[in-house]
């Protein structure tokens, strides 16, 4: 990797983010000042708003080090949430790595769905990662019954962690999608890989999430397809995706008659809730 000094020895807090800050532009960030605050609060040990009243303290060489090494991870376009090792979602903290994708926004949609379910109604988050959807629910709601599952046992090894640094009582199965669970939910709610194999997705994802989290084949519906394949039973199915149209015809012709699609913060259709 080439050289790149981010800060001179003996600079303040305030000239080590302005450095930091255009390096992180320069190397195409789009949040370069926020990533730079992150990751110094990170090194320091503090928080954010500590560095406005702090502007002017000066930074040791070790510090200033650290720092430096947080910032060409973040050059090299790793996402501030693997440098960080967590993610804020809902109201729990997860902690992430790059077995696991980083929980978005738009995809507490899904936990909100789960909220609407009835008193000790039992749920299970398909394609779980962090575990991110299931624990959050059962954090906000407690009396339901709440499952996990990923194909992947990196990622599954993330969600337990989670679940046990969190106290929540969340059961995570190893499973392709809900083959082998023997058992009858009242609810499924998934986030699974919905990105045509083949697009060309920014450096922060393309290098270094999982291509597992992301890829849905030739059309980016294949996992969905099979989803929709094996839910014969389940009375609601709340997706995240990307192509909704596609995805509600796919939810009517697998016998669902009712179907809403949600939109997310950013106006785009994400989730689609299909009923029976
Ligand atoms: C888009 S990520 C979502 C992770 C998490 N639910 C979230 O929203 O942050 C998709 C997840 O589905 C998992 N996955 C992919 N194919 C799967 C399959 N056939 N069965 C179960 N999980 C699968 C991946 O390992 C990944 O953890």
């Amino acid at each position: 990797m080439p050289e790149i000094v981010t800060v001179e020895s003996g600079a303040t807090v305030a000239e080590a983010l302005r450095d930091a800050t255009s390096v992180l532009a320069g190397a195409g960030c789009d949040a370069s000042r926020l990533d730079a605050e992150l990751l110094l609060a990170e090194v320091l040990g503090v928080g954010r708003e500590r560095l406005i009243v702090d502007a002017g303290a000066e930074l040791d060489a070790e510090t200033l080090a650290r720092f430096d090494q947080l910032v060409r991870r973040r050059a090299a376009h790793e996402p501030v949430a693997y440098i960080l090792g967590r993610k804020a979602f809902r109201r729990i903290e997860l902690a992430v790595d790059r077995r696991v994708l980083i929980p978005r926004p738009e995809t507490e949609l899904l936990v909100e769905v789960g909220l609407t379910l009835p008193f000790g109604a039992s749920v299970v988050d398909v394609g779980t990662g962090s575990g991110a959807v299931a624990l959050a629910l059962k954090s906000e709601r407690p009396d339901l019954e709440v499952w996990g599952t990923d194909v992947d046992g990196g990622a599954l090894a993330v969600a337990r962690e989670n679940g046990s640094r969190l106290g929540l009582r969340v059961e995570f199965i190893e499973s392709d999608l809900l083959d082998g669970v023997d058992r009858r939910f009242d609810a499924v709610l998934a986030n699974l890989p919905y990105v045509a194999e083949g697009t060309s997705l920014p450096p922060d994802i393309a290098l270094y999430e999982p291509a597992l989290a992301l890829f849905g084949g030739p059309d980016s519906l294949d996992v969905i397809r099979r989803l929709l394949g094996m839910v014969d039973e389940v009375p609601l199915v709340a997706l995240e995706v990307g192509l909704p149209e596609a995805v509600e015809s796919l939810a009517r012709r697998a016998g669902f008659p009712f179907v809403d699609r949600l939109r997310d913060l950013a106006g785009h259709e994400r989730v689609v809730v299909a009923r029976r």
